[in-house]
């Protein structure tokens, strides 16, 4: 039969923004043998959701399918400590998730800064690989919204990638459906 397309997805941003979270929601649950809450589409290959979530050390790896596409997510370390691997990746990469905690509002700075170096990085820079953007955990009263966040990290700025944006809620699950359709229909 025909091989699924292999792809990378990076998913970045700063530590405590949700990154595994996310990732562990596109896992069947635990104790059960049917899938997780999205869409039958997103099958991961071996692994159900942890149960707890701890501040990734380095990188994780983890595998999805889809009915056309083989994923392989990298989900890095947001630390400060750890974010010079992110750079070692970005070469193969095919689509970028980039995860904001949408109530750190200290920390947009921060946010932007990085955004800006992944931006502008000469393995990035010229490619015209999608990028989806979380505003994250929605849920907490203090949230900004996504068209608050688009307007301080700049998003509109983008011109030579596409990008998307959604607000989720990693815990249950909410956004991140329409956030991965999107992804998926612009890799190329
Ligand atoms: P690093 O691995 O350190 O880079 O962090 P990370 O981006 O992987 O964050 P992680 O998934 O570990 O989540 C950090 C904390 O935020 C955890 O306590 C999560 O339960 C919490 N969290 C993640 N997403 C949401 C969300 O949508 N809403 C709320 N309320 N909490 C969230
Ligand atoms: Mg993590």
């Amino acid at each position: 039969g025909l091989r699924k397309k292999e792809v990378n997805v990076l998913c970045l941003g700063l530590d405590n923004s949700g990154k595994t979270t996310i990732i562990n929601q596109l896992k069947p649950p635990n104790n059960s043998n049917h899938l997780g809450p999205l869409s039958s589409e997103w099958k991961h290959v071996s692994q159900t959701q942890a149960q707890d979530i701890v501040p990734t050390i380095g990188f994780n790896i983890e595998k999805f399918k889809t009915s056309s596409l083989s994923f392989t997510v990298f989900d890095m370390s947001g630390q400060g400590k750890y974010r010079n691997l992110w750079e070692h990746y970005y070469k193969d990469s095919h689509a970028i998730i980039f995860v904001v905690d949408s109530v750190d509002k200290l920390r947009m700075v921060v946010v932007k800064e990085e955004l800006d170096t992944l931006l502008q990085h000469e393995d990035i820079r010229d490619k015209k690989i999608p990028v989806l953007f979380f505003a994250n955990k929605m849920d907490l009263q203090d949230a900004m919204s996504s068209n608050k966040v688009t307007q301080m990290l700049c998003l509109d700025s983008i011109q030579d990638k596409p990008w998307h944006i959604c607000a989720s809620n990693a815990i249950k699950g909410d956004g991140l459906q329409e956030g991965l359709d999107w992804l998926q229909g612009h890799i190329k």
